[in-house]
C-alpha cells in the first residue's frame, strides 16, 4: 500500500486549517448576526466562547488525528473500539449534508461575482434586489453554479494533500487576508459613513444579552463551533496528515486567532458599504448580505470593481472550507474501503452535488439542511468527541498533546478540565435548544410547506 501523504510544511497545515475555518461562516453569517444581536455585546460573548471552548475543542480533534493518522471513522475505532466508530459515522453524514447546501450558497456568491464581471450591479429598489436574489438562489443558474463549485472542490481533492490542498491554500488564504485588509482600508479612508458604521458594529448593547440570552448564548456557541470547523472530524482529518510532532497548542492558537481576526475584520468591510448605501444593517437571514451589499455596490462610486473583488474573495473563502469537508469524506472512503483517491473524491463530490439539488429548487431545504447540520448534528458530534477524549481516553489525549513540546506547564491539565466539564455543559445546553428549535421548525414550517 502506498504510504499516507503528509503536509509538506508546517505552514501548509496551518494555512489549510485556517482556510477551512475561514469561510461562509465568517462572511455570510457572522457580521449580520453580530449586527443584529447587540453589536459589541455579541462580539464579547463570541470571543469568550472562542477562547474558552473553541480553542480546547480544536485541540481535541488535533490530538485524535495526529495520534491515529487515520480518517475520523478509523481514528475513533482505533482509539475507542467498534462502538465509537459510529461517532465517526455521524461526522460523515454531517459532512454530506453540510457541504451540499454550503456549495449551493457558495454558488450564489459565484453568480454575484459573475454578474459584477459581465453586467455590473444595477438593482437598487427592494423589489429589484429581491428579484435578483430570487433569480440567483433558485432554478437553473443556481444549479449550474452549484455544479461548477463542486467540480472545483473535487478537482483539488483529486490532486491530493500536497499538490491539491496545500498549493491551493497557500494562494487562497493570503489572498483572502490581503483583499479583506484592502477593502477595510478602503472603507476607513474613502467612506465618510465609516465611523457611523463602526459605532453601529461595535456599540455594546448589553441589554440585548440580558434580554435574549437564551437565544444569544447558543447562537454564539454554535457560531464558535461552526467557524472553527469543529464537530465534523475535519480537523481530525487535517491533523492526521501531520508528519512530525510539533506543538499542537501553538498551531491551534495561530489558527484560532487568524480565524477570529478575519471574522471581526469582515464586519469592518461590510458595514461601511451598507451605511454608505443607506441599506438596512439590521436585517438577518440568508439573503441579507446579498441584498444590502448588492445595493451598496450599485450605489457607491467604484462599486462594480469593489463588488467583483468582494464576491470573488467570498468564493475563494468558501472553496478553501469546502475542500476540507470533501477531504474528510474522501479520506473515509480511501482508508476504510481502500478506494483510489480520484474515485473517492469523485464519488463523494457527486453524492454531495445530488444531495444539494433540492436546495436549488426551494429555500425550505436550506433551512431543513442547515438546521439539521448546524443546530443538531455538528453539536452532537462535537459533544460526543469531547466526551470521548475527556472521559474515555484522557491519558492518550494528554500524552498526544504534550508530544513534541518541551514544557507545557499546567496547560495540559487545564485543557483536560475544560474539555471534561464546561465545554460539555455548553454543548448539552446548545444541543437541547438546537434540537427543540429544529423539531419546531419541522412541525411548523416544514410540515406547512409539505401541505402546500
Ligand atoms: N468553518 C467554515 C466556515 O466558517 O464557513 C464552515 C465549516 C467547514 C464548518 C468545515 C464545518 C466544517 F467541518
Amino acid at each position: 500500500m502506498p504510504s499516507r501523504e503528509t503536509w509538506a510544511t508546517r505552514m501548509g497545515f496551518i494555512l489549510a486549517a485556517v482556510g477551512s475555518a475561514v469561510g461562509l461562516g465568517n462572511i455570510w453569517r457572522f457580521p449580520f448576526q453580530a449586527g443584529a444581536e447587540g453589536g459589541a455585546a455579541f462580539l464579547f460573548v463570541y470571543l469568550g466562547f472562542i477562547a474558552l471552548i473553541g480553542f480546547p475543542a480544536i485541540l481535541v480533534e488535533f490530538v485524535i488525528g495526529r495520534r491515529t493518522k487515520r480518517n475520523p471513522v478509523g481514528a475513533l475505532k482505533e482509539l475507542g473500539g467498534d462502538r465509537w466508530k459510529y461517532v465517526g459515522g455521524i461526522f460523515v453524514v454531517t459532512g454530506f449534508v453540510l457541504l451540499s447546501y454550503y456549495s449551493v450558497v457558495a454558488g450564489w456568491f459565484f453568480q454575484y461575482f459573475i454578474t459584477g464581471l459581465f453586467e455590473g450591479y444595477t438593482a437598487t429598489t427592494p423589489e429589484e434586489l429581491g428579484a435578483a436574489f430570487g433569480a440567483a438562489s433558485s432554478g437553473t443558474s443556481a444549479l449550474l453554479a452549484h455544479a461548477a463549485f463542486m467540480i472545483a472542490v473535487t478537482g483539488i481533492i483529486v490532486a491530493g494533500i500536497r499538490s491539491g490542498i496545500e498549493i491551493a491554500v497557500k494562494v487562497m488564504v493570503p489572498g483572502i487576508l490581503f483583499i479583506l485588509l484592502g477593502l477595510a482600508a478602503y472603507g476607513a479612508f474613502a467612506i465618510p459613513e465609516a465611523s457611523q458604521a463602526y459605532a453601529y458594529y461595535l456599540q455594546p448593547d448589553f441589554s440585548v444579552i440580558a434580554e435574549n440570552w437564551q437565544t444569544l448564548l447558543p447562537a454564539a456557541a454554535g457560531q464558535a463551533f461552526f467557524t472553527l470547523s469543529l464537530g465534523m472530524g475535519v480537523m481530525i482529518t487535517y491533523a492526521s496528515y501531520l508528519g512530525e510532532d510539533r506543538n499542537l497548542a501553538e498551531d491551534a492558537a495561530v489558527i484560532v486567532s487568524l480565524d477570529t481576526f478575519i471574522a471581526v475584520l469582515v464586519g469592518f468591510v461590510v458595514f461601511p458599504f451598507i451605511f454608505q448605501a443607506g441599506a438596512d444593517p439590521t436585517e438577518v437571514g440568508p439573503d441579507a448580505i446579498f441584498v444590502s451589499l448588492a445595493q451598496a455596490f450599485a450605489t457607491i462610486p467604484g462599486g462594480r470593481l469593489l463588488g467583483v473583488v468582494f464576491f470573488g474573495m467570498v468564493v475563494i473563502a468558501a472553496l478553501s472550507s469546502a475542500i476540507s469537508i470533501l477531504e474528510m469524506l474522501a479520506s473515509y472512503l480511501i482508508d476504510e474501503f481502500k478506494w483510489e483517491r480520484p474515485k473517492a473524491a469523485a464519488a463523494a463530490g457527486l453524492a454531495v452535488f445530488v444531495l444539494g439539488i433540492p436546495v436549488t429548487i426551494d429555500l425550505v431545504f436550506l433551512d431543513l439542511f442547515d438546521g439539521l447540520a448546524d443546530s443538531v448534528l455538528l453539536v452532537l458530534g462535537a459533544l460526543l468527541v469531547v466526551l470521548f477524549v475527556g472521559w474515555v481516553i484522557p491519558e492518550d489525549g494528554l500524552d498526544e498533546l504534550t508530544t513534541g513540546v518541551e514544557n507545557i506547564g499546567s496547560l495540559g491539565s487545564i485543557w483536560l478540565w475544560a474539555v471534561r466539564i464546561p465545554i460539555v455543559i455548553v454543548l448539552v445546553i446548545s444541543l437541547y435548544l438546537g434540537a427543540t428549535g429544529y423539531l419546531e421548525f419541522l412541525a411548523d414550517d416544514f410540515l406547512g410547506w409539505l401541505n402546500g
